[in-house]
């Protein structure tokens, strides 16, 4: 099976959690495209009854275009479930996202839900987090002082642009920092560092926040419980 294919597999399996009634974070990416079609098909041949809350205008906009009902996050009181993708989970399950500069929406949506699930196919699977670069959401406003003292802190720091030169924008039409770091060997001291730089929104790093990680594996799907 290639990557795509894993992929596709652990959307499939994902959406065996989805029961009826349940209100649902919606994640972004690649995985997550393939979880909101099987989601769809679930919606279409058995009359499930869900409400998605999306972590991105991309994952709306495809999830209405299936027939499933989004709101707000605004718009409801609670989430059961979210199920999200990771750019890398290390062996304490603590994750990287935001390779698709959802990460913002997405934290936001996984802090206010009652479980959360993350689906990736086994090359995200890591011992050590950094390798992939860490995005950071920042304010446009004063954001190259942002970098300079990101730089002077040793975090190696780029500005994520578009081919045509310009900015990256999020959906709350921020710029992406993305930090190459190569090993983060501290995530929670990292985190706490970059909570402290004004004109940093949020960054990619997920720790202690998610219950259940479904891989996908040449022999099919593997399930395993970070905590409860
Ligand atoms: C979006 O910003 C990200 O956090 C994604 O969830 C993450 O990058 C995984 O995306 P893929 O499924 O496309 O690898």
């Amino acid at each position: 099976m290639d990557q795509n294919a894993l992929k596709a597999l652990v959307g499939q399996e994902a959406v065996k959690y989805v029961k009826d009634g349940m209100i649902l974070g919606i994640g972004t990416g690649s995985t997550v495209r393939y979880m909101i079609d099987a989601l769809g098909e679930r919606v279409k041949n058995e009359g499930l009854s869900i409400i998605g809350v999306a972590t991105s205008d991309r994952s709306a906009k495809q999830a209405e275009s299936l027939g499933i009902t989004i709101k707000q996050l605004d718009e409801v009181d609670h989430l059961d479930l979210t199920i999200d993708g990771a750019d890398e989970i290390d062996d304490n399950f603590q994750g990287i996202k935001g390779g698709g500069a959802a990460h913002l929406w997405e934290k936001i949506v996984a802090i206010n839900s009652t479980k959360n699930m993350w689906i990736v196919d086994e090359s995200k699977m890591v011992h050590h987090l950094g390798k992939f670069p860490l995005p950071l959401e920042v304010i446009p406003f004063g954001s190259s002082h942002v970098l300079e003292k990101l730089d002077k802190m040793g975090f190696n720091p780029s500005f994520r642009m578009q081919e045509d030169g310009s900015h990256v924008l999020t959906d709350s039409k921020n710029y992406i920092i993305d930090l190459h770091l190569g090993r983060i060997d501290h995530p929670h001291e990292l985190a706490n560092t970059l909570n402290g730089i004004v004109g940093i929104v949020e960054h990619g790093l997920f720790l202690d926040t998610v219950n259940t990680v479904i891989v996908g594996r040449q022999d099919g799907p593997e399930v395993l419980t970070a905590r409860d």
